[in-house]
């Protein structure tokens, strides 16, 4: 394979280097492209771009293959628990025990929050959406913990990365309370990660707290399905944010609200509100269908479709699986996950799907568990951003312990040349 790429431009020809990933992605450097022939890419929504070399997560979009620093997810959804999953991702490795176990009691040490946050939760409507409650308050955290902006030394982040890592849950279950109009409590931190989690969103004041073991291995295991997936619409906001040094909270919370969007994490949300709304038009897939393929209609087909994955997205395989598994342990009949396998049968035999290679993405079958699980549906994108944290903290740490440039993209003006000033009474 040859070492760099030639580009000719205008008579000339120009050398760049070409680099080569673990698993043979080819990507050309184009650091001088600008400075040697005086040019610059175009690539709106960056489908052909790379924007950093990273050794966290990979991504074969043709194979669906999905990694965690190596492991296979279908491997880590099986035998890991999320926590050992995140400490995989931020540090590289999978953890010992002693390691898991001070990871473990370093966050259960920061899961309190300042009491002064739950007067910030008080002033939102109840009608508020979770997500913009859950990005204000993680912005909000960075007034009652000024020492985790300014981490330059791996100490100073790791300390940033456990608070955040116990103070997240607690101010997501705050979101759904505030909601339910249910006292801002605390779990147990004598409880898992994941159970203490559940417990703070449900537990009732005046009942005693129990949740069926299958609830909370469902939960764990959409967690670990969710905790990371390479340079997404949020993964980068995280890391542009990041890299002017605004700090870890202040990227999380933007990376909240670029999860928010009906296109990214808030797909899960709009697939249960489409198969509800199939539901309630009489259950007919065939004229849904009809609808996502006429371009003069609106309606898309959430939950399909994905910018790398051209083959069936490995986490929905699972997910898939483990509905019926769950729906079947609950005891809980959901008609519309059968509208969702009917929907997928048909895509799968269409040829406007076939051809554009449109598969059902990690967000088609999520909710229908989330929703088994009691979870109201507003709730489902801060399921999402619950499990994408240690992704999002993964990345941002890489970026800033490679000490990567701010990120600033250029562009083509297309606008007006230079024109004189019009006083107003001549305009
Ligand atoms: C996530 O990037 C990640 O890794 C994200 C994520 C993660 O873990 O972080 O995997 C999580 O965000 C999953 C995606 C959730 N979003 C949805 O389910 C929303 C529905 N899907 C689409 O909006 C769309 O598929 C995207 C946004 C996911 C991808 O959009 P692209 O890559 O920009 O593709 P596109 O919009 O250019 O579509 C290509 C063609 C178009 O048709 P043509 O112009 O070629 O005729 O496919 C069509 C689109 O109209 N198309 C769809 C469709 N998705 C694409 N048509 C109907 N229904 C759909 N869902």
């Amino acid at each position: 394979m040859s070492k760099t790429a030639t580009l000719e431009f205008d008579g000339k020809k120009y050398e760049f280097p070409v680099t080569v990933g673990t698993e043979n992605e080819i990507g050309i450097d184009i650091k001088k492209l600008r400075g040697e022939a005086g040019l610059i890419t175009l690539d709106p929504g960056y489908k052909n771009t790379g924007s950093c070399e990273s050794a966290i997560t990979f991504l074969d979009g043709e194979k669906g293959i999905l990694r965690y620093r190596g492991y296979a997810i279908e491997d880590l959804a099986e035998k890991a628990d999320f926590l050992e999953v995140a400490y995989l991702l931020i540090f590289g490795e999978l953890p010992t025990k002693e390691q898991l176990s001070k990871f473990t009691n370093d966050i259960k040490e920061q899961s309190h929050v300042d009491e002064e946050m739950k007067k910030i939760l008080d002033g939102f409507p109840k009608s508020a959406h979770p997500m913009g409650v859950l990005a204000s308050l993680t912005s909000a955290l960075i007034a009652f913990n000024p020492s985790s902006v300014d981490v330059s030394s791996e100490e100073d982040m790791y300390k940033a990365i456990v608070k955040i890592l116990g103070k997240f849950p607690v101010l997501a279950a705050w979101t759904l309370r505030k909601k339910n109009s249910l006292p801002l409590n605390y779990g147990d931190e004598d409880l898992g990660y994941v159970e203490n989690l559940h417990k703070m969103m449900f537990e009732k004041p005046n009942k005693t707290y129990k949740v069926d073991k299958a609830v909370i291995d469902a939960l764990d295991k959409l967690l670990i399905l969710h905790a990371d997936h390479e340079q997404n619409c949020s993964t980068s906001t995280v890391r542009m944010v990041g890299s002017s040094h605004a700090g870890l909270f202040a990227s999380l919370s933007a990376g909240i609200s670029a999860l928010w969007g009906p296109l990214h994490g808030g797909a899960n949300q709009a697939v249960i509100e489409m198969l509800e709304r199939i539901k309630e038009d009489g259950g007919d897939t065939h004229k849904f269908m009809q609808k996502a393929k006429d371009k003069e209609d609106p309606f898309r087909l959430m939950g399909f479709g994905h910018r790398v994955y051209k083959n069936f997205d490995p986490r929905a395989k699972i997910i898939k699986k483990s509905a019926d598994e769950v729906l079947g342990q609950l005891g809980v009949e959901d008609p519309v996950l059968d509208i969702a396998k009917g929907l997928e049968k048909e895509a799968l035999e269409d040829d406007y799907f076939v051809k554009r290679k449109l598969y059902p993405n990690v967000d088609f079958y999520s909710g229908i568990i989330y929703r088994a699980l009691g979870i109201p549906v507003e709730m489902f994108t801060v399921m999402f951003a619950l499990g994408r944290l240690p992704g999002w903290i993964a990345q941002w740490r890489e970026m800033r312990l490679k000490k990567e440039p701010i990120g600033r993209p250029r562009q083509i003006y297309v606008g007006e040349s230079h024109r004189e000033f019009k006083p107003l009474g001549s305009r």
